[in-house]
């Protein structure tokens, strides 16, 4: 229907809201251009330091919430469902940008939330006990995308269509880390400012 179409155009737009390349903009630099490249918390956290990561993941979660809550009010149930995946394109690929958003882990963290808070705060205790041991934060992601349809499957099924695209599309966008990963040069994360590990 008309409205379901407008909600998916409205979370894809919300998803092209990216606040670590306007916190990136009012510190003077390009955060496509700085540490991994990535317009998310955890480069921001690299490049800007705590408190900028901070309020990245936090509107990046808000984002999420906010695409998933319009679109059920907007066109129902199943609506909700897909908009957790257009706001995750919408970051992953915004037409703002010229298409250099994130890598929709917080946004898909925050559409999840909305959907099944349960389901979501598996994932999150997943990302975090990977990055304790690891101290890689793309390793905890990498883990929560491929836990995400497992555990989805138990706890949310008839998001598992839609689940497991956002599930690739996040490992996609991990290509590069992957890479390093598996040669052994992946940054670690560090709570202070640094650039590179
Ligand atoms: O949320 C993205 C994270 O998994 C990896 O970020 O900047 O280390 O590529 P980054």
């Amino acid at each position: 229907s008309l409205s379901f179409v407008i909600a998916m155009i409205v979370a894809y737009l919300l998803g092209n809201i990216s606040p670590s390349t306007i916190l990136g903009r009012m510190h003077g630099i390009d955060i496509k251009k700085e540490g991994s490249g990535n317009a998310g918390a955890t480069n921001t956290l690299r490049v800007l330091g705590p408190r900028a990561a901070a309020v990245t993941f936090l509107v990046d979660v808000m984002k999420g919430v906010m695409a998933v809550i319009l679109a059920e009010q907007m066109a129902g149930p199943a609506a909700g469902r897909w908009a957790c995946l257009f706001v995750m394109l919408g970051h992953v690929w915004p037409v703002v940008l010229r298409f250099r958003g994130g890598k929709g882990v917080a946004v898909s963290f925050g559409a999840i939330l909305a959907v099944n808070w349960k389901l979501a705060l598996l994932l999150l205790l997943i990302v975090v006990v990977a990055v304790v041991i690891t101290r890689k934060v793309s390793f905890g992601s990498i883990a929560a995308c491929v836990s995400f349809p497992v555990l989805g499957y138990f706890l949310e099924r008839e998001f598992m269509p839609v689940g497991v695209i956002m599930a690739l599309i996040i490992l996609y966008a991990h290509r590069s880390n992957i890479g390093r990963l598996m040669r052994g040069e992946e940054n670690s994360i560090h709570f202070s400012r640094k650039k590179e590990d």
